[in-house]
């Protein structure tokens, strides 16, 4: 895989000292990315919007020339690419292809599929040669019965079949990846199942399984479906959820693509309206996007004293906070902040990046690359307040487990 640059190390430092100072105008280039494949989806989970067929955004696939272009521009400083959003992105014929492109830079890049189609395997063993780092597969519950519950019209049988095909195609291919991990949403009706799942992945065909709280919806709630009653599984839980306690790190450090041409901040916008820019496709995305007037306001706003203190959030039951929208003319979605205990998101992410270099520069096996490795380190600056303190002890606690 081709190395990241030392530019894009330097442009990791960069946009945590832009984040620290709170500067409105960044001049650091986002380091994670997510570009939406699809906007639609065969299946009808009744918390997610699409599922819903709520309209919140056009049902449109995105266009390669979109995508090369996106890819073009912001390729060399991403390390992590995010190809799901909304829709089913294994809809898209052009999938494999997408994330081979990706790959020519070194990004890692990810995917969260239903796996509930029928994919021929011509398609799945170029999904495998694409490079793909991780596919996760939205998985919840043991029969079908239980399964359909939450992913409405999808065949347990087929996600299991598809999984073992493409480890048979791994295998064929001498390939390693993508690594498949189940994402099982914990909700009411599952939470029993949650140790027979943990037991029974790997004869399913994952090489993971990871258990994550769960939004629901009133549509979701009038077929049964309620919030888990163990209060780590359940957003909703009376005691509310720790916000993030730092200022926001997607606005300096994320983008959002989706396939109209629309940009929006983060990956909890749901619909079209709360977006930043409504098309990007014509224009450069760090010379007129990136530091636009409503980016601005929202890092201004996010740098505020105080605007970022740890605090207790309760959300509503409207699924993947499809009630978020800015209600006012000059509200922005920040405002309202759908996923306030997400915020760190960015963070999390470059951690990983962290710890990879550090790897390297202990167990690097040439000098040149333990020096490499060293030089990079010392580019990406400190983290942020919370990450730094928990490095000397003074850490938050645990955070809650979502996808
Ligand atoms: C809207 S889906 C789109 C990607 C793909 N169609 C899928 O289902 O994996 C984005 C992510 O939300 C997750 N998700 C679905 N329903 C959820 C729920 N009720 N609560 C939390 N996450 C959910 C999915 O598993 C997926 O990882
Ligand atoms: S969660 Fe994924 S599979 Fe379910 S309806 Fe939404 S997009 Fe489709
Ligand atoms: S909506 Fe929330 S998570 Fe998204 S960019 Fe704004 S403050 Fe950050």
């Amino acid at each position: 895989m081709q190395q990241k640059p030392l530019k894009a190390y330097a442009n990791v430092g960069l946009m945590r000292l832009a984040r620290r100072f709170g500067w409105g105008t960044n001049p650091a280039r986002p380091v994670v990315a997510y570009a939406e494949p699809t906007l639609y989806c065969n299946l009808g989970c009744p918390a997610c919007p699409t599922g819903l067929k709520l309209d919140v955004r056009p049902r449109v696939a995105m266009d390669f020339a979109w995508y090369r272009r996106l890819l073009d521009e912001l390729g060399p400083y991403l390390f992590f690419l995010n190809l799901y959003n909304w829709g089913e992105p294994l809809l898209h014929k052009q999938f494999p292809e997408m994330v081979a492109y990706a790959k020519k830079w070194g990004i890692r890049v990810i995917a969260s599929s239903n796996l509930s189609l029928p994919l021929e395997r011509e398609y799945l063993e170029r999904l495998v040669r694409s490079g793909l780092d991780k596919l996760k597969v939205g998985m919840e519950g043991t029969s079908q019965e239980e399964y359909a519950r939450y992913r409405v019209k999808g065949t347990f049988e087929l996600v299991t079949r598809n999984m073992r095909t493409i480890q048979e195609i791994k295998r064929e291919l001498g390939s390693k990846t993508p690594k498949i991990v189940i994402g099982f949403h914990v909700f009411e009706h599952n939470q029993g199942s949650v140790e027979e799942a943990r037991r029974r992945h790997r004869d399913w065909g994952a090489d993971g399984i990871s258990f994550a709280a769960s939004f629901v919806s009133e549509q979701a709630e009038q077929r049964g479906i309620r919030p888990s009653t163990v209060d780590g599984f359940n957003l909703y839980r009376a005691a509310g959820l720790d916000a993030s306690s730092e200022r926001c790190s997607w606005l300096w450090g994320a983008i959002v693509a989706n396939p109209s041409g629309s940009i929006s901040p983060c990956c909890g916008v749901v619909d079209e309206r709360s977006d930043f820019v409504r098309d990007a496709r014509g224009v450069s995305i760090l010379g007129t996007v990136w530091n636009n007037a409503v980016y601005r306001r929202a890092r201004r706003s996010a740098a505020q004293p105080g605007a970022h203190e740890g605090r207790k959030v309760h959300l509503s039951r409207d699924g993947m906070q499809l009630g978020s929208i800015p209600s006012r003319e000059h509200e922005i979605i920040c405002d309202r902040c759908p996923i306030p205990f997400r915020q760190d998101y960015v963070d999390k992410m470059l951690d990983k990046v962290a710890a990879d270099v550090i790897a390297k520069m202990r167990k690097g096996k040439r000098l040149r690359v333990r020096l490499r490795a060293t030089l990079a380190f010392v580019l990406m600056g400190l983290p942020s307040g919370k990450r730094a303190r928990a490095r000397t002890g003074d850490a938050q606690p645990a955070e809650l487990p979502v996808t």
